[in-house]
């Protein structure tokens, strides 16, 4: 196959997980940034004086892959349309269950029809973090799987609830219960005049992101006591290989969650010039598509 010698990504939404996807270029070899394409173009463009800063994605030239950096439930309706114009896309949606099978089902059927390529949920989770469950029930097939995520903050949940009316800015710390459980804990700024009652329920009741975990709803003047954007999580499993029980498997990390779910949509960005038209998810690729070097190199480090 031959592969240009730079890929070209545009980030579409320049916000935390945008930033984190520019650093990761930035530093990457193969890598070069198209462009940022922001509803916010002109300010950003102040911030960027360097970069390509644009409204839509037509006014860049040469992208091969566009980075979506946008909330999550915006996907569905976005990444279509880029592969629609044969470029391919990356995003880290984090909707699982239902909603995640129902876009791999959408954009594999586009992508497929305008030779493009789109990979779906590479975060660190869904991302990474998935391939490692992979990993684990591989090895013990029965068995249970336990994710703990934080103490930190969670991107997806922080984006829901500035997304809910009369919040100003807010952020979602998710702590571990144990066992795969979690309590959410909600910092709001209130636009003037918000009725405090009515966001927290809209918060708590949430479809998906709220509606099933312990979630606290406080009211605060500034976020600035609460913003840290380290996350992590804890896999656990315990299961048995072949006949034999009592297998445990452990895997944990910590990290800044935006600057990495960067640094792995750039490594998804690579894997997508590597595979044939359609979707793929973090359990679907190979993982030599998402490193650089030769297949001989990449066997000679790792294998
Ligand atoms: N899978 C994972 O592990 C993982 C980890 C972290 C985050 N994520 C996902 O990444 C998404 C983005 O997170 P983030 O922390 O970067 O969020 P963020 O800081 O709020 O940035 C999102 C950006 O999307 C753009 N945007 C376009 N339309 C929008 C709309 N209607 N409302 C709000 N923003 C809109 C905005 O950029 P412009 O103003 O420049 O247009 C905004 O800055 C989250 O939804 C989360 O689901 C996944």
């Amino acid at each position: 196959m031959n592969l240009p010698l730079q890929t070209r990504v545009a980030i579409l939404g320049y916000g935390k997980v945008g930033l984190g996807v520019k650093e990761a270029i930035e530093t990457a070899p193969d890598m070069e940034l198209a462009g940022v394409i922001s509803r916010r173009w002109k300010s950003v463009a102040k911030d960027l004086p360097n970069v390509k800063v644009v409204r839509r994605l037509d006014e860049l030239s040469d992208v091969d892959v566009v980075a979506l950096c946008i909330p999550s439930p915006l996907v569905p309706n976005k990444a279509p349309k880029i592969l629609e114009a044969g470029i391919n896309t990356v995003d880290s949606f984090d909707m699982h269950r239902d909603y995640f099978y129902r876009l791999y089902e959408g954009l594999n059927k586009v992508g497929k029809e305008h030779r493009a390529v789109a990979l779906i949920g590479f975060g660190w989770d869904p991302g990474i973090d998935s391939m490692v469950r992979a990993i684990f029930q591989l090895t013990t097939p029965y068995g249970v799987t336990d994710t703990d995520f934080g103490p930190g903050m969670s991107m997806g949940h922080s984006v829901i609830v500035r997304s809910v009316p009369g919040v100003r800015d807010g952020i979602s710390i998710t702590k571990p219960k144990g066992g795969g459980r979690h309590i959410r804990e909600v910092y709001v700024v209130l636009k003037p005049r918000a009725d405090f009652e009515t966001i927290k329920k809209t918060i708590t009741e949430y479809p998906f992101y709220f509606e099933h975990d312990e979630t606290n709803v406080t009211k605060v003047k500034s976020l600035e006591d609460y913003m840290d954007t380290g996350h992590g999580a804890l896999i656990t499993r315990r299961g048995k290989a072949g006949k034999t029980s009592n297998q445990f498997l452990q895997y944990q990390i910590r990290v800044d969650n935006p600057k990495v779910t960067g640094q792995i949509m750039v490594a998804a960005a690579r894997a997508s010039m590597r595979l044939d038209p359609g979707a793929y998810t973090p359990v679907d690729v190979p993982l030599r598509c998402f490193l650089t070097g030769t297949h001989e190199e990449i066997l000679g480090r790792f294998v």
